[in-house]
């Protein structure tokens, strides 16, 4: 056989693609990644977890001089202001610090840049921009889009998709966000700080599915008495758009009268999907499943001998630090070492306040395996918590009644996606609930309270 151009090409340099390939470049590999976008980093980098992050991180200052929250810490605010501009000014400047990270990343590690969108053109051969590429190994890892919503069209001016919805020009009197999940109440959460009036529209009779069924039940209590107005199990079954408002009609899912609201933005967040389109799958010999994702194997090897795939592309939860991780783990496959990715231990952070953070199984899982015991500590019993008047939550660990091995933690607290990485690490470790009560945590930290919560698993803990 001839020559290939690259012993790798990774098609996609989200969180996925980009790492994979300096992964594979370090293990000595010729490397190439195909990006089709201006900058690299993917939907993370550039309209996901960073630009929300800039956004979450801004409004909720303001909203804390804004609302009078810190008067109690003798701190007076008088006439404080919103200067949108600079606020999104601000988040571009992180984000192009971010993506431009990225393209020094790959220069440093001699990974080139294929401008341009990949579709293949044999198992082991792509186009780009006009021009024919071969590869040894060939990784897609093309992530995903938002899912539309048939009778509700984005216009990203009025109706607008997690993009949209992180650059808009003002903030909108009324904010309508279709979808109760993670994205609808990290933005919603952005423009109520900034003074929107938001309603989340939910299809099913809970916010944030998938979550612990006690978590998504406090959470939705925390986010109404923030303001935020929620409507579960209902549906929206169509929009109209006429001089910048939106009417939506919307229904109880179960069936029963329409109704209309009136929105000047409507953000629509029921999901994302696998981005294969255009990518000429057939070409390669390879098909998608019926939720369009490209199914793989232990290896990260599609049914195709030769093509590996990562990321939101692939099943699995569709989240950044997960598809760095597989990236990682797919390049080592490839280098012809063995990657590992546990995926019963992958974390996921809603970055609300307070932050939502979970790993491992829900209580209606562990107790679908199994007996099981559960130990719950409230922030509110929790020193640091208590001084920062930041009390909202609980941490709540889930054992297997047996062995005491933890299967599952859950936390609402303000700084929840940094305490879950604790109980990520000690489940990764196969840590019983003794192991996390019988570690000494730092005084005064809000990590005193997973281990409380791991007190409560076989016994008691002290300050409750
Ligand atoms: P992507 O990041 O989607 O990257 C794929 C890249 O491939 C894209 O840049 C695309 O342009 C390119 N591409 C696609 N097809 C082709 C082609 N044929 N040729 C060339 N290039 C192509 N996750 C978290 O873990 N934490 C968060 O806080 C978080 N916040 C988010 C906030 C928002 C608003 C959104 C939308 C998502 C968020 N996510 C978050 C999810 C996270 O962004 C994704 O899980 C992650 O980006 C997936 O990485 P990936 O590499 O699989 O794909
Ligand atoms: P999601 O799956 O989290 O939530 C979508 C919500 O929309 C669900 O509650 C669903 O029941 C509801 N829904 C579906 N169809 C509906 C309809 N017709 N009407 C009303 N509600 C409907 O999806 P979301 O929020 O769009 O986010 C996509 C993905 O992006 C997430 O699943 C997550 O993987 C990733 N993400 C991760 C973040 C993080 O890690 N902090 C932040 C943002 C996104």
């Amino acid at each position: 056989m001839a020559e290939q151009d690259y012993d790798l090409i990774v098609i996609g340099a989200g969180p996925g693609g980009y790492v994979a390939a300096i992964r594979a470049a370090q293990l000595g590999l010729k490397t190439a990644c195909v990006e089709s976008r201006e900058t690299l980093g993917g939907t993370c980098l550039n309209v996901g977890c960073i630009p929300s992050k800039a956004m979450l991180h801004a409004s909720e200052l303001y909203h804390e001089a804004q609302s009078g929250a810190l008067a109690k810490f003798g701190i007076d605010f008088k006439g404080v202001g919103l200067n949108l501009d600079q606020m999104q000014a601000e988040k571009t400047k992180a984000v192009g610090e971010l993506t431009g990270g990225i393209e020094f990343l790959f220069k440093k590690n001699k990974v080139d840049w294929l401008k341009g969108h990949a579709a293949f053109t044999s198992p082991n051969s792509i186009d780009v921009a006009g021009k024919s590429y071969t590869a040894a190994k060939i990784m897609i890892a093309t992530g995903s889009s938002v899912t539309p919503l048939p009778g509700v069209t984005i216009d990203q001016k009025v109706i607008v998709d997690s993009t949209g919805a992180l650059a808009l020009p003002k903030v909108p009197k009324h904010l309508v966000v279709i979808g109760g999940g993670v994205i609808g109440l990290e933005l919603g959460s952005v423009w109520l700080r900034l003074g929107a009036q938001v309603t989340v529209v939910e299809y099913l009779d809970q916010i944030l599915p998938g979550m612990d069924g006690e978590v998504r039940k406090e959470a939705a209590k925390i986010f109404k008495k923030q303001g935020f107005n929620i409507r579960t199990g209902t549906k929206v079954t169509g929009a109209t758009v006429k001089g910048g408002t939106a009417t939506l009609t919307v229904e109880p899912a179960a069936g029963g009268a329409a109704e209309s609201i009136e929105a000047d933005c409507v953000l629509v967040a029921i999901g994302r999907k696998p981005n294969t389109e255009g990518l000429a799958l057939d070409k390669a010999g390879l098909t998608v499943n019926g939720r369009g994702q490209i199914e793989i194997g232990h290896d990260f090897q599609t049914s195709v001998p030769g093509i590996y795939a990562i990321g939101d592309v692939v099943p699995g939860p569709m989240l950044a630090h997960k598809a760095e991780d597989e990236g990682i783990a797919a390049a080592e496959f490839v280098a012809g070492l063995t990657g590992i990715v546990n995926h019963d231990v992958i974390p996921g952070v809603v970055y609300t306040y307070p932050e939502i953070a979970s790993v491992g199984l829900t209580e209606e899982e562990a107790k679908a395996q199994g007996e099981v015991k559960v130990g719950k500590f409230p922030m509110m019993a929790n020193s640091r918590a208590k001084t920062n008047r930041d009390t909202d939550g609980f941490v709540k660990v889930i054992a297997d009644a047996k062995t005491d091995r933890v299967l599952g933690v859950h936390i609402i607290a303000s700084i929840a996606g940094s305490m879950i990485a604790e109980a990520a690490l000690s489940m990764e470790f196969g840590a019983t609930s003794e192991d996390i009560a019988y570690t000494c945590h730092a005084h005064p930290t809000h990590a005193e309270a997973l281990k409380e919560a791991a007190m409560a698993v076989t016994g008691k803990p002290i300050h409750m």
